[in-house]
């Protein structure tokens, strides 16, 4: 193996590290890949067909020596531990200013102490997510980095080189300090778990109540996939209703079982919300629909308790018209929440986020990607500042025009046993978002009477106590 003479390492030759170190290599940088397991070395080897291009070890030494200076070395190995034993186990073979990248989706609090700890050993650490599942990986991903700015340099090229690209831009840009990559991926994970619960709810209203077959629903989404709602979910879904079952007859999305699973980005930043105290419902929600999808057994038996009526159909066209818009009104209102969440974590975390940017690097290779995401780029680039993206000029005509379509999609849900609760909540959050005076006075004066926990008032500052009539 030639010493010092590979640019870029990669440790964890998994589907994702082997589809992003042939992508490396595609670019033209000479790339070493490392693994404990023979067979994904072998596998690698051969794949990239020409050692000088691309090359793979089981050997540490051989590895962290292979690498030209200052060494940089991605880990795409699962998140936890592991991560804190491939850093330990790199540790001895390392030089100061040597740079490790982890493209795990690792939680940003274990990233800010992986940063802390191998800083004050002389190296850099970058937690940066990676977008785009086996395939982003080999064609172009979403690359979000965070870490130290000046090391960022040296990854740069790497980085742009084989991120996707959005009409020749690179969607890959240094986010922040610290553990601001790992964040804003996380994040991207709650919208992307709201656009597909919002994906998942239209289906369900448009088969059950308009009876839409899968080739329809297949030409359904296609079609949106061609206007406004254009996003890699939507075409997905479009491709996912042709799907036949190989194992069965019929389409495979009707063998699949309805309970979703998942490994936790979601959950965190619905948990990361709450601690902030930044309202995400509509992501929420969606976590809480995996977590029911999850209770198969007692659905299926509180349906029997309580039977679902007969559902009132609608014609086609006008229900298929509804649909649009109110998944187009819900995904304006979870990408609002996620950058609303961004916004504050920046403040809080130090991490000096820019909003365009990042939905700039959104545009292609990521799971979230969609059209919208131009002109969400766009509003924050008019007003970086921007509170809310439902405050912004670009979005207002986008709101209005959905509206009432979405009321009516969702009431007509409501009136017949059709959960729809990512567009309910992005409905509801629209409307408390938007309410000058909310009720919550009322929480406040209960809070006063049983606890004596105070209010304050409209009328005067100060704080207040009442001592309330029994
Ligand atoms: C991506 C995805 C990816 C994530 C999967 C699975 O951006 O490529 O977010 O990182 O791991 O979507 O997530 P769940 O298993 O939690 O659904």
């Amino acid at each position: 193996m030639k010493k010092d003479f590979y640019d870029f390492g990669l440790i964890g030759l998994g589907v994702m590290g082997r589809n992003f170190i042939l992508n490396v290599a595609d670019n033209n940088f000479k790339a070493l890949g490392y693994d404990l397991d023979d067979q994904k070395v072998n596998a690698l080897i051969e794949e990239g067909g020409n050692p000088d291009r691309v090359n793979a070890t089981g050997d540490l030494t051989e590895f962290t020596q292979g690498l030209s200076h200052p060494r940089k070395i991605m880990l795409l190995v699962p998140a936890g531990k592991i991560v804190d034993q491939v850093i330990e186990d790199l540790l001895p073979h390392l030089d100061k200013g040597d740079i490790i990248i982890d493209g795990g989706n690792s939680f940003f609090t274990d990233t800010d102490r992986r940063e802390e700890y191998l800083q004050s050993k002389g190296i850099n650490f970058f937690g940066s997510g990676v977008s785009g599942g086996a395939k982003g990986a080999r064609r172009g991903p979403s690359i979000m980095p965070g870490g130290n700015r000046e090391a960022y340099q040296h990854v740069k090229p790497i980085f742009e080189a084989v991120s996707a690209k959005y009409k020749g831009e690179p969607c890959v840009a240094y986010l922040g300090p610290k553990s601001a990559g790992n964040y804003v991926k996380m994040v991207h994970n709650g919208i992307e778990y709201a656009m597909m619960q919002l994906t998942s709810e239209i289906y369900d209203v448009l088969k059950k109540g308009a009876g839409l077959s899968n080739e329809e629903l297949h030409e359904v989404y296609s079609s949106w996939n061609q206007g406004r709602l254009q996003s890699f979910l939507v075409e997905i879904t479009a491709e996912i209703f042709e799907q036949k079952d190989d194992l069965a007859d019929g389409y495979l999305v009707d063998a699949i079982l309805d309970k979703a699973k998942q490994k936790g980005t979601g959950k965190w930043t619905s948990q990361n919300a709450m601690d902030l105290g930044i309202p995400i419902p509509t992501i929420d929600v969606a976590v809480s629909m995996r977590e029911i999808s999850a209770l198969k057994s007692e659905r299926v038996k509180a349906e029997s308790i309580y039977p679902k009526g007969e559902i009132q159909s609608r014609p086609k066209e006008e229900l298929i018209a509804e649909a649009e818009s109110a998944l187009y009104f819900s995904f304006i209102m979870a990408y609002a929440q996620g950058l609303h969440q961004l916004a504050d974590a920046s403040k809080e975390y130090g991490y000096d986020l820019n909003l365009s940017e990042i939905a700039k690097i959104w545009r292609a290779g990521c799971i979230i990607r969609a059209e919208l995401l131009a002109d969400i780029s766009d509003a924050y680039t008019a007003l970086p500042e921007l509170d809310s993206l439902i405050l912004s000029p670009v979005f207002v005509d986008k709101v209005n025009e959905t509206l009432a379509a979405t009321k009516g999609l969702l009431s007509y849900g409501m009136r017949n046993g059709i959960p729809l609760p990512g567009v309910a909540n992005s409905l509801n959050y629209f409307h408390a978002y938007t309410s000058g005076r909310l009720p919550l006075n009322l929480i406040q004066a209960q809070r006063d009477h049983f606890g004596s926990h105070t209010y304050e008032r409209l009328d005067r500052d100060g704080i207040f106590h009442t001592e309330w009539e029994d």
